[in-house]
């Protein structure tokens, strides 16, 4: 595997490699088996895998984490390997960003819900960052988790308003044996918080029986989520909520595509889960 610090030697050996169908996996480090089935998944799938590790200043808000976010660029080099990636991008914040952007990437759709509302402006981070990754490395197959769900309706936006000549694979949420979805930030939990983690899932999944069952009003699966997390979470809950996906607009009853969604606030982290239901 090749580590490359540079936009221009990132750009020349993805030229070298215009011929072979070439994976990507973006990434913001601390890697775990979530990022890690991303990047087998693109190995199945290609001739090459890159990926990268940047902790995107950009999609930080203010209050957000960005300088307790988790780093340790050693293990991760050696489990992106493992994990068959053949490239991987590590730019600093000066590389990616030697001057204040002049563009600034906007999103109309889609961003006015869930996580976009509560992070003002983190899916324009996010937007900036993959149009400039995207542009380096010229991916022909993108690989991102479910997990972030309406990250991967955002992607999704872009790819097909500007025409980025890639395709996008979303990828299943991989968890922790209880449940808990695997994130790069739950190493922040104390261990309370960690135990009790579990229950954001669980939620989840009482809603989704709800539905199972036929429920078809949005309100009590939501009220049912809600219910669940204030009798088992002591984290605070920023956001429940049940929508079309992945367009993510209201519904007033559940007969399409939709995603039940949470978000909890613990002290040092900030956790999110879905789950995606095919109901027609
Ligand atoms: P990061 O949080 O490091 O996640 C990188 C990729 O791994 C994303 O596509 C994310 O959805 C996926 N992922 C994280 N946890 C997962 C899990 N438990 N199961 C499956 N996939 C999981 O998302 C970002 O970084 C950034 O916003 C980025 C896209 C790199 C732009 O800066």
């Amino acid at each position: 595997m090749e580590v490359i610090r540079t936009i221009q030697e990132m750009k020349q050996l993805c030229k070298k490699y215009k011929e072979k169908q070439l994976g990507f996996v973006a990434t913001m480090g601390f890697l775990h088996d979530g990022h890690l089935s991303l990047m087998r998944e693109a190995k199945q799938e290609n001739d090459i895998v890159v990926s990268s590790i940047f902790v995107n200043p950009l999609q930080f808000g203010p209050n957000d984490d960005y300088e307790t976010y988790p780093r340790d660029e050693d293990r991760d080099t050696l489990l992106a390997e493992q994990a068959g990636v053949d490239i991987l991008f590590i730019p600093t914040p000066t590389e990616m960003y030697p001057n204040p952007m002049m563009i600034q990437m906007g999103i109309e759709k889609r961003t006015d819900v869930l996580c976009g509302r509560s992070r003002p402006g983190h899916f324009n981070g996010v937007l900036t960052v993959l149009t400039k990754l995207f542009h380096i490395i010229s991916p022909d197959k993108v690989y991102f988790g479910l997990k972030d769900a309406q990250q991967v309706a955002v992607v999704d936006a872009l790819i097909a308003d500007l025409n980025f000549p890639t395709e996008l694979v979303g990828m299943p949420t991989v968890r922790e044996a209880d449940g808990l979805a695997k994130s790069s930030r739950n190493v922040n939990l104390k261990e309370s918080e960690r135990k009790e983690a579990l229950w954001i899932y669980k939620s989840l999944q009482k809603g989704y029986q709800l539905i199972q069952n036929g429920e078809k009003d949005p309100k009590k699966v939501i009220d049912e989520v809600i219910k669940t997390l204030e009798s088992n979470v002591s984290g605070k809950i920023d956001y429940v909520e049940l929508l079309s996906y992945p367009s993510l607009e209201k519904v007033s009853t559940i007969n399409q595509p939709v995603i039940l969604a949470t978000a909890v606030y613990y002290e040092q982290a900030r956790l999110i889960d879905n789950l995606l239901l095919n109901e027609n």
